[in-house]
């Protein structure tokens, strides 16, 4: 993607742990998020060359947008990009539900533009893809991506955003070792052939292939990621065990191979980064080259984990 500051960098940052942040988190990840744990994040990111942030509405109700934009304050809107998301499901009933949506989210960003937007779950693509098109024209958005559609879906929103000039740019949807639907749908290869970068989005399985979990040590009692992996931790242990090894090695962690395995596969992670600490690995898996039989076997092991990571909001591909 190009965009107002060169091209995008080697992995993309989440925020959707940050919608947890304060008092109104919704709890989806049980993380002690603060303010200023949030602007470390961000500085040392920024001077890292980690620039493009992803956010969506719905990531705390607007609270993920308003902790990103406060925790970005002083820095020039030329120096970072922004990625956010119409989310269908919750689309308003007004005329033009779209640009409504739009509009909040870039009150909430304090920005009048946003580099990528997308239409976040899919739901009628013939219906909302064209909504975008008025907004590209006006430079709301500089770029458009589709998150969690299926192969057919992304061509028919690139039809009809090419009639008026314009394509989608970038695809976005769950893939990590346990969940590589897109590789085998063939969403990856079109996206190879015809030059959309695939963001990949949970590519530490929400902190469950960090190595820092395990049936010793899950995930936040009470939270919504603790329900979906605790119960699985013990399946991931070779795995995780396995990825540690390999980051050893190279002076990494698990979730550092976890990235540079997502990297090697020619896609861009979006990592949801809660602590300065996490920015260390990413600038280390960046570095990390693996092997074609390393590859291999953590493949092999994610598979005979036995695992569906899909989440809640994915449909089938
Ligand atoms: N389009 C969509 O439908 C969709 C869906 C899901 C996600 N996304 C996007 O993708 C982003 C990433 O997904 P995610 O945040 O759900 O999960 P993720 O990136 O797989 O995992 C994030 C968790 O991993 C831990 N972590 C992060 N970096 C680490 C590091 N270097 N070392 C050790 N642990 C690390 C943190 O857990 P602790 O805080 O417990 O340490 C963090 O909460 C989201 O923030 C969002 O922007 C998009």
């Amino acid at each position: 993607m190009t965009s107002t500051t060169g091209t995008t960098p080697a992995a993309a940052l989440g925020t959707w742990a940050w919608g947890d942040s304060g008092e109104v988190g919704d709890g989806y990840f049980g993380s002690q998020l603060t303010g200023a744990g949030l602007r470390e994040i961000v500085e040392k990111a920024q001077s890292n060359g980690f620039t493009l942030w992803d956010t969506a509405v719905v990531y705390g109700m607007g609270r993920s947008e308003t902790v990103l934009a406060q925790a970005l304050k002083g820095y020039a809107r030329s120096e970072y990009q922004l990625s956010t998301k119409f989310t269908p499901q919750i689309a308003g009933d007004g005329d033009d539900p779209v640009a409504d949506m739009l509009e909040q989210s870039l009150d909430r960003l304090g920005t009048d533009y946003v580099d990528l937007y997308w239409i976040h779950n899919t739901a009628d693509v013939a219906r909302w893809t064209p909504r975008l098109i008025p907004l590209l024209q006006r430079g709301r958005i500089k770029q458009v991506g589709v998150s969690n559609h299926n192969l057919e879906e992304i061509a028919l929103a690139d039809q009809i955003l090419g009639e008026a000039g314009f394509r989608v740019e970038a695809v976005q949807n769950h893939y990590s070792l346990l969940y590589r639907s897109s590789e085998r749908a063939g969403i990856l290869e079109h996206c190879r052939e015809h030059d959309v970068r695939f963001f990949s989005y949970m590519v530490l399985e929400q902190g469950a292939l960090t190595g820092r979990y395990h049936p010793d040590r899950p995930l936040p009692e009470g939270s919504s990621r603790a329900a979906v992996y605790n119960d699985i931790l013990p399946q991931l242990q070779a795995l995780t065990d396995r990825m540690a090894a390999i980051g050893e090695a190279r002076g990494a962690s698990a979730a550092g191979v976890a990235t540079a395995w997502a990297i090697a596969k020619g896609t861009t992670p979006i990592i949801g980064v809660t602590k300065a600490s996490h920015l260390d690995g990413l600038v280390r898996a960046h570095g990390i080259e693996l092997a074609e039989e390393d590859i291999a076997e953590l493949e092999a092991l994610a598979d005979a984990a036995g695992v569906d990571t899909r989440g809640s909001w994915e449909h089938e591909r």
